[in-house]
């Protein structure tokens, strides 16, 4: 069959979301969370900072209190006046345009109407000598710094779990525990960070879409995001939905497992890496060999079970965050009739098995900036 042919047939499978009756789940509000993470993380009010809180807390922004740096951004810690502990997201000045305030204004926008155990937390703003997001610090960092800076220890399988399940619950509550329905558009390791307990928030909001209810996608240009965890659907036609937001996690999911970023410095992908070891059934070689064999095996095979399906092109057939949470916190035994897909769908997944993004990759991502992002 024509490439082309087989590619129109494709797309409209990628856009037939909705199509298992997942996508219509109530929409729940916040007193419908379990009273238990609301009673661990009551809802918090935002306030404006003077700039001379933050200068003081920061010690003068001082390079020794950079805890990190994203496409627009320095982030820096520091301590209020009260003892506190916070980070200061920083627009950077010599990038700041049109478009860089209002992935900031959509930052404030968005992180500020959200309060979960799992999202992070935004204590106010600062708008004096330029514009700046406080947040609570988040103790560890990144999940990516965690899993690829070699000065940090190794993270136990234990924490691995935690910080999938905890990413989980944050997105979705994103996507359906909030008063809005938002699409975050760049989850990454990058942009989930620990608490000390290694608890998982997921933040930078900086692309993040709200979507009106009765909108089943929205179509989006430019593309952004980070390589590698792109949807087919959204890096070949921008449609966002949840289900983008879903393929994403699955990356993420790999991520954590195998310490293995999602493009590497080759260029290489990690799903293409991955999908021959999730296909025959050899999951024990995609854990991170510096972790030995101490993992539960039950739960390696409900974490790539669960990636296996948020990674599927056809955006139908991915799980809803709702359906993800459900498999990584049963226990009873994954039943993979269940998500069988029909022989057709099966061999069109073959042809978006992610050759266009490694194209993709290999002749974007040298005009991209080294952290892989398209856009930030
Ligand atoms: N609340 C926080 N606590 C600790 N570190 C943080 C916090 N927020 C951001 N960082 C660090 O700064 C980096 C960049 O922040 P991010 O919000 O992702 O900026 P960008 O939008 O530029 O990507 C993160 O990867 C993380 O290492
Ligand atoms: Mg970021």
């Amino acid at each position: 069959m024509g490439r082309s042919l087989l590619r129109s047939r494709s797309l409209k499978k990628l856009l037939s979301i909705g199509r298992r009756g997942s996508d219509e789940e109530p929409r729940k509000s916040p007193c419908h969370l379990p009273s238990a993470n609301l009673a661990s993380h009551p809802k918090l009010t935002w306030r404006c900072f003077s700039y001379r809180e933050i200068f003081q807390a920061t010690r003068g922004f001082r390079q020794e209190n950079l805890v990190g740096r994203g496409g627009y951004a320095e982030v820096y810690k520091g301590i209020l006046a009260d003892g506190q502990a916070i980070a200061v997201k920083r627009l950077t000045p010599a990038l700041t345009d049109g478009k860089r305030e209002r992935e900031f204004l959509t930052e404030l926008g968005t992180v500020g109407h959200v309060s979960h155990p799992n999202v992070s937390c935004l204590l106010g703003c600062c708008v004096e000598n330029g514009l700046h997001l406080i947040f609570a610090l988040s103790t560890r960092g990144s999940v990516s710094s965690n899993l690829h800076d070699e000065s940090k220890p190794i993270m136990t399988w234990k924490q691995r779990f935690r910080i999938a399940v905890g990413t989980g619950r944050g997105l979705q509550y994103l996507h359906k525990g909030c008063q809005r329905r938002i699409i975050h558009r760049d989850i990454k390791a990058s942009n989930v960070l620990l608490t000390d307990n290694f608890d998982p928030q997921i933040s930078d909001f900086g692309l993040a879409r709200w979507l009106p209810s009765e909108w089943s996608h929205h179509a989006i240009a430019p593309i952004e995001g980070t390589f590698g965890c792109l949807a087919p659907e959204y890096y070949t036609h921008g449609i966002v939905h949840e289900k983008t937001d879903v393929f994403a996690f699955g990356v993420f999911l790999l991520e954590v497992i195998s310490g293995r970023k999602p493009v590497d410095r080759f260029y290489k992908s990690l799903l293409i890496w991955a999908r021959p070891y999730l296909n025959d059934g050899s999951i024990e070689a995609i854990v991170d060999p510096r972790i030995g064999d101490d993992y539960d095996l039950d739960q390696l095979k409900r974490l790539t079970f669960v990636a296996s399906l948020c990674v599927r092109a056809s955006a139908s057939w991915r799980p809803t965050m709702t359906q993800v949470l459900e498999l990584l916190e049963g226990t009873g035994e994954i039943s993979p009739e269940r998500w069988q897909m029909p022989d057709d769908e099966q061999d069109e997944e073959g042809f978006w098995d992610f050759d266009d993004l490694d194209d993709d990759t290999n002749s974007r991502s040298s005009s991209s900036s080294s952290s892989g992002s398209t856009g930030k």
